[in-house]
């Protein structure tokens, strides 16, 4: 799959196959999201993986939209200090979620809502937040349906000033 193709033919999916991800390709996904640029080069992100079922479920209970938590294969907190650049953490996050696609591995962000319950689970130190967490796994035996249109691009774009 060309760097195009799988930039525009990604879709968030919340249902996943019951398969592990293994270790080379969770390695090359982490190594994404690594690789990405932050402002001044600061890499202030650290990534919490979570494979162990209770630990995830307990994640599950700290967002508003977390059901597929628990299923997804791996799971991956980006966790930031309190100077760390949202934005930063978006890069790493998609990264990691295009480099997952182009293997053929599915992904969702999910929100945090409670942030004092992402930090005791994931045990962060203090002064730490989660921007986003990206559950991980193998595409499920059916497809998701496609996913909701986007603004067209005449909508988007305005050419020389707003
Ligand atoms: C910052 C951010 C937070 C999100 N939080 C959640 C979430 O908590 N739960 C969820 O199911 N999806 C979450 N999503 C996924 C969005 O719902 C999804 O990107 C959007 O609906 C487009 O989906 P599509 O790419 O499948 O068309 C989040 C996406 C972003 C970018």
């Amino acid at each position: 799959m060309d760097a195009y193709t799988c930039i525009i033919s990604k879709r968030d999916t919340r249902s996943y196959a019951d398969k592990p991800i293994p270790p080379d390709a969770l390695h090359r996904i982490l190594q994404a999201g690594r690789m990405a640029g932050s402002a001044k080069n600061s890499q202030l992100w650290r990534f919490v993986v979570l494979e162990d079922r209770e630990r995830k479920q307990e994640l599950a209970s700290c967002g508003q939209y977390t059901a597929h938590i628990p299923s997804a294969a791996v799971v991956v907190a980006v966790v930031m200090p309190k100077e760390g650049r949202d934005f930063d953490a978006g890069r790493a996050a998609q990264n990691m979620m295009l480099a997952a696609h182009a293997d053929g591995i599915v992904s969702c962000p999910v929100s945090m809502h409670d942030q004092d319950c992402a930090r005791r689970v994931l045990g962060l130190p203090e002064g730490h937040r989660v921007p986003i967490v990206i559950a991980f796994g193998f595409p499920p035996a059916t497809p998701r349906a496609p996913g909701v249109p986007r603004v067209p691009l005449e909508e988007l774009v305005r050419r020389g000033g707003w």
